[in-house]
């Protein structure tokens, strides 16, 4: 029956569970009401004008108007899927619980539900993924105790060791903001007045920025965490996904072809693969270090612009993660995820890296304001555990979390009136003493270049001569004292990394374009360049 009462409404007395007993793929809005013409809007006569009370055609465009949430200010481009973490229950020859009490990794075979994101960093949503970036690697693990969120990146170090410079490291890398493009001079100007970035800008130019596929990648926490055992005693610890199916970078060349025909091949990579059955698989490892200061060490072991050599601090296998099945719906899963530094579980802990303290205030704040104050309600962000809290309220409230039983009148704590109770203590806390002068100041050991120099060297020549290319190109267009500032870090990392910069630098020195196309640029010359010099 054709609808006449303009809102939807099922005509001639038809009930509306009458209506979706007969036929339950009937569309309908979301009031329940079934919708018999979804072509047409309501008008006078054929050619209108429309009239405003269509409550349909209304609700059906404003919800569309408020399809997206803010993206993430950082990392918003990625991919998601699901899986599981399997513990091996020993932490290279001993019992893990000798370290950590965390439940996830005691019994041997034990799986734990996990949703992984991966990412690239300063871009848009539906940026390439072929472009130089950090990836982003974050693990929700659905553990018994409630979530633990791993929110790593591929890389291993970073550009800074003070939370306090996060907002100016974005914003030399996200596009300028009068002409909406990155710009390598602005990068660079902040970079070379940020030696501490070095060993990550070694990295991140060569091919190592340019993970061929999320598949082939490595994660790392960056940050030092710690481990807390029965006794409450704690060490300090560092994370590590090593890829079953070994590594894969790409230099900007081999970039720049995918890119040419698919920008987004890293997202249909994981959800091809998956389709396939072949299902992505890391081992988790970690570092471990006695937790003090380590005076011994020519590094803080809390800097995170620096690696845990492997020959004192070997890597530990713990566990393998792997990915089996896809989101049913990137919206609700993927992007709606949200991950933090602050989410762990008992017997995992905080070191004092001042970097991952700043971290843990800015994940939850910001999700409270992209996503909502209640997005830890949503399916994907809630634990698979039962969550019983004197939280209540706010913006899209749905679930009250309630315990079985619970006097609905209280929600507060203490009650002698049956309302929430405190859990027994899992164990003794872990209480490290700290003391010292409040005071703004850089660590002592900086050592800002040593492992930058170290990494130029290890790799292999033609990650070296990416490296100086993709330098030279996003550098030439760069003002002379950007220029000059930075051939001077590379130079005291490395002295024939310098050279070659500066050599490259000095064979022109015109243009102003985007590090993606300076790259390219650099690398095109060189190509010629070397062909060019071939009989
Ligand atoms: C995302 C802040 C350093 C890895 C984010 C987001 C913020 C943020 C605000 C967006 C979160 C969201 O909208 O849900 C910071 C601050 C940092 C910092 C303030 C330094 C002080 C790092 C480091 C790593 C990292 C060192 C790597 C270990 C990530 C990842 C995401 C992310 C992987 C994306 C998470 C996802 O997939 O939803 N960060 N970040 N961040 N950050 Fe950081």
């Amino acid at each position: 029956t054709k609808n006449q009462n303009g809102n939807g409404h099922p005509a001639n007395g038809q009930s509306e569970k009458d209506n979706a007993n007969t036929d339950d793929q009937t569309l309908t809005t979301r009031q329940g009401h079934p919708i018999s013409d979804n072509q047409n809007t309501r008008t006078v006569g054929s050619r209108g004008p429309t009239t405003l009370e269509n409550y349909q055609f209304l609700e059906k465009i404003t919800h569309f108007d408020r399809e997206r949430i803010p993206e993430r200010v950082v990392h918003a481009r990625g991919a998601g899927a699901h899986g599981y973490f399997e513990a091996y229950s020993l932490v290279g020859n001993e019992p893990i619980a000798k370290y950590t009490r965390a439940k996830l990794f005691q019994q041997k075979g034990k799986q734990t539900p996990v949703f992984v994101r991966f990412s690239s960093v300063i871009h848009g949503g539906h940026s390439p993924e072929t472009l130089r970036d950090p990836r982003g690697f974050a693990t929700k693990f659905y553990t018994e105790d409630g979530n633990w969120d791993l929110v790593g990146n591929n890389l291993k170090v970073f550009f800074i060791r003070d939370a306090m410079k996060f907002p100016d490291l974005v914003h030399a890398f996200k596009p300028d903001p009068v002409t909406n493009r990155q710009d390598g001079e602005r990068i660079f100007d902040f970079i070379s007045n940020t030696p501490e970035a070095m060993h990550m800008i070694t990295f991140l130019f060569s091919p190592w920025g340019i993970p061929a596929t999320y598949r082939q990648m490595q994660g790392s926490g960056v940050n030092t965490y710690k481990w807390v055992n029965d006794a409450g005693e704690g060490v300090l610890v560092k994370y590590h996904w090593e890829p079953k199916q070994g590594i894969k970078n790409l230099t900007q060349d081999q970039a720049e072809q995918i890119q040419g025909k698919n920008f987004n091949h890293s997202t249909q990579d994981l959800y091809e693969a998956i389709e396939r059955g072949e299902f992505p698989e890391w081992e988790f490892c970690v570092q471990i270090m006695s937790d003090d200061d380590h005076p011994e060490l020519d590094f803080d072991p809390l800097d995170d612009t620096k690696l845990w050599p492997t020959d004192q601090f070997p890597f530990l296998p713990i566990g393998r993660m792997v990915l089996n099945r896809n989101p049913e719906n990137y919206f609700a899963e993927v992007e709606q995820a949200a991950f933090g530094t602050g989410v762990l579980v008992d017997g995992l802990d905080f070191s004092d890296d001042k970097m991952l303290q700043g971290r843990t205030l800015s994940y939850s704040d910001t999700q409270r304001y992209r996503v909502g104050a209640n997005y830890l309600q949503l399916p994907i962000n809630a634990p698979k555990k039962r969550v019983a809290t004197n939280q209540r309220d706010g913006q899209m409230a749905y679930v009250v979390d309630t315990a079985p039983g619970q006097n609905p009148h209280v929600n507060y704590e203490p009650s002698s009136l049956g309302g929430l109770k405190e859990s027994t203590k899992p164990g003794p806390d872990h209480t490290p003493y700290v003391a010292g002068n409040l005071v703004r100041q850089k660590i002592e050991r900086t050592n800002d270049f040593k492992q930058a120099g170290e990494r130029y060297r290890s790799f292999e020549d033609w990650e070296r001569d990416d490296l100086i290319n993709n330098l030279v190109g996003a550098l030439k267009p760069a003002h002379k004292v950007v220029q000059d500032k930075m051939i001077e870090l590379f130079t005291k990392c490395d002295e024939d990394y310098g050279r070659r910069v500066a050599e490259g630098i000095r064979q022109d020195n015109t243009g102003h374009a985007t590090p993606n196309e300076t790259q390219a640029e650099g690398v095109r010359q060189a190509a010629e360049e070397s062909q060019s010099a071939q009989p």
